[in-house]
Formats: C-alpha cells, structure tokens, sequence
C-alpha cells in the first residue's frame, strides 16, 4: 500500500499521507490540505469523512459486522450482559470478577437521584417529551455534582469512574421517574438487591403497594435490546458527543448533547417511528403491499421506517439478533398472534425481493424489530427512544473519554463554502420595500 497519496490541483501535486486502521480501513490524511492548497475538501453529510481515530467499536457495513473493542457482536449478545458489555466499551477490556463487582457496587450507590431532582420533574407538564426531560435531567447532573462536571477535561477525567458510573446508573431511574411523572405515579426507589435491568423495571412498573418482579425472559430480552444499542462507532448522537466533547465541556453535558441528537426520526427515533407506521398500516387494512409502493417514491415522509443504513449495505447485525431473541420473548410472554408483527415480517419479505429496496442495499436495521420488541415487554411508545439512550451511554461516555484523553486533540470546527450574497450596504427601515 502506498504511504501517500497525490493530488493534482491548479498546476501543482500535492503529497497527502495514507492513514490505516487495525483492521485495513484506509484515508487520505487532509489535514494540511487547506494550509498548502487553499481548498478543503467538502462532504456534505460526512458520508466519507474520518473525523476521528478510535479504538471502541468496528463496523464493516458491506460485510454486516460489529466489534465491541473486538468482540463480535454476536458473542457479546450470547454470553455477556449490558453492565459487563459497559465496563468493557468504556475501560477497553472485559472486567475481572473484581473490577466487575466494583463496578456494580458503583452503580448500586448511584441508582438513587438527589431529591431536589424530583422537583424538577414535577415542573414539566405531564405531555412533556420523555426525551425532552432525559436531556435536561442529565445536564442538570452537572448542577448536583460540579466538581465532576469542571469543564476542565484533566479534571473531569480524574473523576471519570464515578461520573461515569453516576450517568450509566442514574439514567435508568431518570428514565423511570420521566415515565411515572408523565402518567402520574409516584417515583419508586430503585432497590439494591435488583440487577439492573430488573430494577429499571421495577422502578417503571411497581406501585408502592405492590411489587412488580419481572419474568426473566423479559429482563433478558432488555438486557439484550440495551446491549445491542451499547455503541456504534461515529453515527450522528456520538459524533454530537465528541463535538460537544472537543470544546471542553464535561461529561453529563456532552450526553445530554447526545440524547438530543438521538431524538431525530432517522436516528434513534425511528424505533418509534416504525411502530407508529405499522399502526398506520394496520388501521388502512393494508397487509404493507401499498405501503411499500409508496415508500418507493423516494419521498422522505413516505419512508419505509426501520430499513436502510448509512454504513450498513446488508442485513445490520444487530437487526438479526434482535429478530431471533424476539419470537423467544414473544413465547414466553405468551404473545401468539401480533398483528403488527405479521406486518413487519410482509413488509421485510416484499422488501428484500423488491428491486427499488435491492438495488439501494437497503435492510432491516436494528430499529425494525426493537419497537415491537419494547411493545412486547410493556415499555409504553414514547419511552422506545429513551431506552435507545440509556443502551446508548457507555458508547457515548467510551467516545467522551477518547476525546478528552487525547492530547493532541483539536475544537471540532468544520468549515464550509459560502452561497450567500457578496458584500453589499446596509440599507436603512426607510429605505426597504
Ligand atoms: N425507505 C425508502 N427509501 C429509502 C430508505 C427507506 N427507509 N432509506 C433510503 N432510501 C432511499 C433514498 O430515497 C435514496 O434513494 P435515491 O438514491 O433514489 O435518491 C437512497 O435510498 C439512499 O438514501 P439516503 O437518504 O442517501 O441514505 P442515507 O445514508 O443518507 O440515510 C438513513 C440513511 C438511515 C437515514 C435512511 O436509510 C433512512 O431514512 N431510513 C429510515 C429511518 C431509519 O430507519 N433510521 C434508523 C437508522 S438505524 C439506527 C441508528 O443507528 O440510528
């Protein structure tokens, strides 16, 4: 392989070094490209930008494979769990039975929010966003903890095991109490004999008179859903993270960045979204035969929800997982006949046979099924994008850390060509017609 590249440009070559991963993914190296030539390079949409080297998470989207630090995606789903695969996206190796004990004694102790928090819920209208709260919830992390939250990253990182244990633990019981704020009911303590899984449940569903205990197939299919969700390399929230990351800014107010970018309707929002388009589909008694006719437009509102993928041009990993562990959730929760599941499986068989969804490469990615997946396991719609983010945090704190522990590490500032009007004078009221 050549270890640079040349580029012609008005009359002169210009030598750009070739940077290549680990695992042979290859760039050319543009940084000094504006210094020497005058021109940037433009991408709209950074669908062929590095923006950063990392060392979390491995995607090859033509060949549909997923690494965790390593780990392929499929042997983390089989035998590891959301809280170890966490410690693992976040400190880089599995942990040792102690390191891994420390870590949940670490959650333990942070599970509860400080009680000036609840207020805060109280002060959001019952129809308020769930994500709308989460974001705001984790930002104000840094008012209840300011010496973790200093925006001085050498600082920030000294603390860096507690925040870090403070936010992965503590957005589950925020997510809860968003939930029982919006219908009502009063905030259920987390408890400390409960896994974590079982206790985001618990603290979702009990009542202060009776106990909600969850069926192990249900907690499984959670832990599982939230591991699958844990990290994907530099998409759209975590790529937020990073840039709110390079201005110095601390932890809880990078996440919280984060969420907000996960809400969008072609990120973490579609698993919503899916559902409410098989609803639509269902209540037109249509078997998804026209819908997929529409959804060939090209028109963005008539999108086939939960299919296509920026990186991904075959079947997203995590989509075929999710699949095969939904009909063994649905079993035990003796869910038999799910009419928005028959959907969802003609819509996938017409899709892949359909030259429209064949020639664009365009799959089921992991949102198609983990809508129905929460549905089956009692998580109410609104709440599917929270859950998005909570399986989303150690991805988002892993790349926080990256950013802050690089020493060479710049201000993300992108730059951009100018299409506006040249310079002209300003005219006064009067004068403006
Ligand atoms: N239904 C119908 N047509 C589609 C779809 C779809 N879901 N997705 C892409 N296309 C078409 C698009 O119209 C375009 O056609 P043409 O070449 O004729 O103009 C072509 O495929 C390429 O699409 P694109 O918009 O350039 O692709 P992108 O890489 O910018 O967008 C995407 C990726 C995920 C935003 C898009 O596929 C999409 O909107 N999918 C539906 C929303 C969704 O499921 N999002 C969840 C993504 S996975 C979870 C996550 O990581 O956030």
């Amino acid at each position: 392989m050549p270890a640079n590249a040349t580029l012609k440009l008005d009359k002169s070559d210009y030598t750009l070094p070739i940077i290549v991963g680990t695992e042979g993914e290859k760039a050319v190296d543009l940084r000094n490209l504006r210094n020497d030539s005058g021109y940037i390079s433009y991408d709209e949409g950074y669908g062929n930008t590095g923006s950063c080297e990392s060392a979390v998470t491995f995607i090859d989207g033509e060949a549909g494979i997923l690494r965790y630090r390593g780990y392929p995606i499929e042997q983390l789903a089989e035998h590891s769990s959301f809280i170890e695969t966490a410690y693992l996206i976040i400190n880089g190796e599995l942990p040792t039975p102690v390191q891994r004990k420390r870590f949940s004694q670490l959650l333990t102790e942070n599970a509860p929010i400080h009680s000036g928090m609840e207020h805060l819920f109280e002060g959001f209208p019952a129809d308020a966003p769930p994500m709308a709260i989460l974001s705001a919830m984790l930002n104000s992390l840094g008012c209840y903890y300011p010496h973790l939250a200093t925006n001085d990253h050498q600082r920030d990182l000294a603390n860096f095991e507690e925040t870090s244990a403070i936010i992965i633990s503590k957005v589950r019981t925020m997510a809860a109490y968003a939930y029982r704020a919006s219908v009502g009911l009063p905030y259920i303590y987390p408890r400390r004999d409960l896994p974590y899984c079982e206790n985001f449940l618990h603290m979702m569903f009990s009542t202060p008179f009776e106990p909600f205990i969850a069926l192990p197939e249900v907690a499984q299919a959670l832990n599982l859903f939230l591991l699958l969700h844990a990290d994907h390399e530099q998409n759209c929230s975590t790529s937020t993270v990073r840039m709110v990351a390079s201005s110095g800014a601390n932890l809880f107010a990078s996440t919280a960045a984060g969420v907000c970018a996960l809400w969008g309707p072609l990120h973490g929002g579609a698993n919503m979204a899916v559902i409410e388009m098989l609803k639509s589909i269902h209540a037109e008694h249509d078997d998804g035969t026209k819908f997929i006719e529409a959804a060939k437009s090209g028109k963005a509102d008539k999108r086939l929800m939960g299919f296509g993928h920026r990186v991904y041009k075959h079947y997203d990993p995590r989509a075929k997982i999710i699949k095969e562990s939904f009909y063994s959730a649905l079993a035990s929760l003796g869910i038999k006949n799910d009419p928005l599941l028959n959907i969802a499986m003609k819509l996938e068989e017409a899709a892949l046979r359909d030259d429209y969804f064949l020639a664009r490469k365009l799959y089921p990615n992991v949102d198609f099924y983990s809508g129905l997946i929460m549905r089956a396991i009692g998580i109410p719609e609104d709440m599917f994008t929270v859950m998005f983010a909570i399986g989303r945090m150690p991805g988002w704190i892993a790349n926080w850390r990256e950013v802050a522990s690089n020493p060479k590490g710049r201000i993300n500032r992108p730059r951009q060509i100018y299409v506006g009007p040249l310079k002209r004078d300003y005219v006064t009221p009067a004068k403006r017609v």
